[in-house]
């Protein structure tokens, strides 16, 4: 009984560890959110959001998570581009986060 039970749980166990990549892949919480915004957003926002650079600081922002998410998606123009097509809205929400837990004075 004992062991039909562990051998269960070893063949869930090995389902679930093949199956990880994948699913992981689809969570906000497996999004390399640094690496994403370095390479999206820190050409112009620059040391990871942290200073102003060809945009604004992002660091310490006081705009709502609705303003973010519309600059974000819709850009402006002339000045940032719309990242509507390139981000879904995980990456989107995920890169929110990031910034509301930048420290404002560089470190
Ligand atoms: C080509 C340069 C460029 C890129 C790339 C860029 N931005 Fe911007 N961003 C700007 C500029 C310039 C502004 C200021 C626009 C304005 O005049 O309001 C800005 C403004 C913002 C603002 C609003 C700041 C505020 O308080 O007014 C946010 C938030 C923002 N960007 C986030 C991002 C994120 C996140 C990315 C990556 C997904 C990104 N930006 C990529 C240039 C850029």
């Amino acid at each position: 009984m004992w062991r039909q039970t562990a051998f269960a749980l070893a063949a869930v166990a090995a389902v679930i560890s093949t199956a990880r990549p994948l699913a992981a892949a689809d969570k906000p919480g497996s999004v390399d959110v640094p690496q994403l915004f370095a390479t999206t957003c820190g050409f112009c926002h620059e040391g990871g959001g942290r200073k102003p650079g060809k945009g604004p600081k992002l660091a310490g922002t006081a705009r709502s998570d609705a303003f973010i998410t519309d600059r974000i998606k819709n850009g402006k123009e002339g000045r940032m581009p719309a990242f509507e097509g390139a981000l879904n809205n995980r990456q989107v929400k995920a890169i929110i986060a990031y910034i509301r837990g930048l420290k404002e004075d560089g470190q």
